[in-house]
């Protein structure tokens, strides 16, 4: 079936994993909070990519740094100088838009302004009377370079020398901190740091339910690596990102590597590639990985004053490490498992169950109690749940007939529903139902947690 974002974004409020933000003031734009099902699938997100990239992974280490960090951190990043868009207003109606965003849907995506300087932008939209998209008028202001860097104040006095900004990516953390887990993690290079934690940047143009937000999560790793094996690298984490997301779903199929052209890598970079994802209105950024050569370490050497230096205890060697870097979205990975798994599923003639087919690792509930019925049941019931639930994520659940029950745990992507029944007082055995088959097995109360054990491996 083909899934479209209407569909995901009401079935992700109907069901308790999204909601709109500040919903009951009448909402706050492009702000989503994760309800009970929504956060439980965010934590498994992050735990399937920390067991893959941190702790599964021999080469690298996790951390948590600050989200607030040195101001000088972002002038020496090329954040305060470069991390910005370039803007113009609507004199008419009093819309902002972006320029080079203007120029890519005036022409179809043909032209990619990318990378032009503000006059440039200016005299071809000029030239060529783009409207503006909701008044139709061609009547802007000058281009300004608008910074997506959130700024706040520390302390109580607000003045200038005050400001520190929101992080916009978790990737500085880690190279401000390389010193200090290269030496206590007694790390060699190559070596990498992962870090989960929440990132922000004031979107022009936010939308497409969660992809594209103010306030997101990121799952970055930073790998150290000498100068001259970087392209290996890169190749290697290319290939590992990829196996990761099939290895959780996603169909090859719906996944597609863009390599950046030469000439429109960052200045910093010698290679990056993002890999799409098959989003309900086409191939857009899930991951981008870059190869970022030393500028990070370089920049905040030369900007600290401090060394990062790396000196190679076999060589004597002394220089500063290069980096390939997996940047990662949660809220990204979260939209494209919705899309892959999300289905309607025909059982029969005017039957149909709604179904999400994710992988089981990654399910908000992995196991459903449910007591056929509430007045016989429930003590039993209770007793499995809490000899369940201190293993497994359960859910617990005795409203409406057990046929409804399924279908409800089938549509939230429960892998397994377990009743309790008239022969689980007298015989000790439960029916275990699979979602995909939806085939039953019995089994005795003693050996669920065995089983299910393996069945979560
Ligand atoms: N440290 C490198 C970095 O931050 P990026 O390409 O700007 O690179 C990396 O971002 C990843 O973070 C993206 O591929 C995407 O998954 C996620 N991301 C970036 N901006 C986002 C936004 N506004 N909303 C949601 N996810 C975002």
């Amino acid at each position: 079936m083909k899934t479209t974002l209407e569909g995901i974004v009401s079935y992700a409020k109907q069901y308790g994993f999204i909601f709109q933000g500040s919903e009951i003031y009448g909402g706050l734009a492009n702000t989503w909070d994760y309800g009970p099902l929504g956060v439980e699938l965010k934590n498994n997100i992050k735990k399937a990519w920390w067991d893959a990239f941190v702790k599964t992974n021999k080469y690298n280490v996790g951390l948590d740094s600050s989200i607030f960090l040195n101001p000088e951190t972002w002038v020496a990043s090329g954040h305060v100088s470069g991390f910005q868009d370039p803007l113009m207003d609507c004199k008419s109606c009093k819309t902002r838009h972006r320029a080079d965003k203007l120029i890519e849907a005036f022409s179809n995506g043909t032209v990619d302004a990318d990378g032009w300087d503000k006059q440039k932008m200016y005299q071809y939209i000029v030239d060529n009377q783009i409207k503006c998209p909701k008044c139709g008028e061609v009547n802007y202001t000058e281009i300004r370079e608008f910074n997506l860097m959130f700024k706040t104040a520390q302390g109580v006095v607000e003045d200038s020398k005050n400001i520190i900004y929101l992080r916009p990516e978790t990737a500085q953390g880690i190279f401000l901190n390389f010193k200090n887990v290269q030496r206590t993690a007694r790390k060699k290079v190559p070596f990498g740091i992962g870090q989960i934690g929440k990132s922000f940047r004031n979107e022009i143009t936010p939308g497409n339910f969660i992809f594209r937000v103010r306030e997101f999560e990121q799952m970055e790793l930073e790998f150290f690596c000498k100068p001259g094996t970087e392209m290996e690298w890169f190749g290697y984490w290319k290939t590992y990102c990829a196996d990761f997301l099939k290895s959780l779903g996603l169909s090859s199929d719906h996944i597609k590597l863009y390599n950046h052209p030469e000439e429109k890598l960052s200045f910093y970079s010698n290679a990056t590639t993002d890999i799409l994802y098959q989003y309900p209105w086409g191939f857009d950024e899930l991951w981008g990985i870059a190869s970022r050569t030393n500028y990070d370490l370089k920049s905040h050497m030369d900007h600290s004053g401090e060394s990062l230096e790396y000196l190679d205890p076999e060589t004597n060697e002394k220089y500063i490490p290069y980096v390939v870097e997996p940047s990662l979205g949660v809220e990204r990975l979260f939209l494209a498992l919705l899309t892959e798994s999300l289905d309607e599923e025909v059982l029969g003639e005017n039957d149909t169950r709604t179904i999400l087919r994710i992988h089981k690792k990654l399910a908000p509930v992995s196991i459903a109690v449910l007591p056929l019925m509430k007045k016989y049941h429930t003590e039993k019931s209770e007793e499995i749940f809490a000899l369940l639930s201190k293993h497994f994520n359960v859910q617990y659940d005795d409203a409406g007939n057990i046929g409804k029950r399924y279908r409800r745990q089938d549509a939230i992507g429960t892998p397994y529903c377990i009743t309790i029944d008239e022969e689980t007082l007298t015989l000790g055995t439960v029916t275990v139902r699979d979602r995909d088959t939806m085939s039953q097995i019995k089994l005795p109360v003693n050996e669920l947690k065995t089983y299910f054990e393996n069945q979560f491996e």
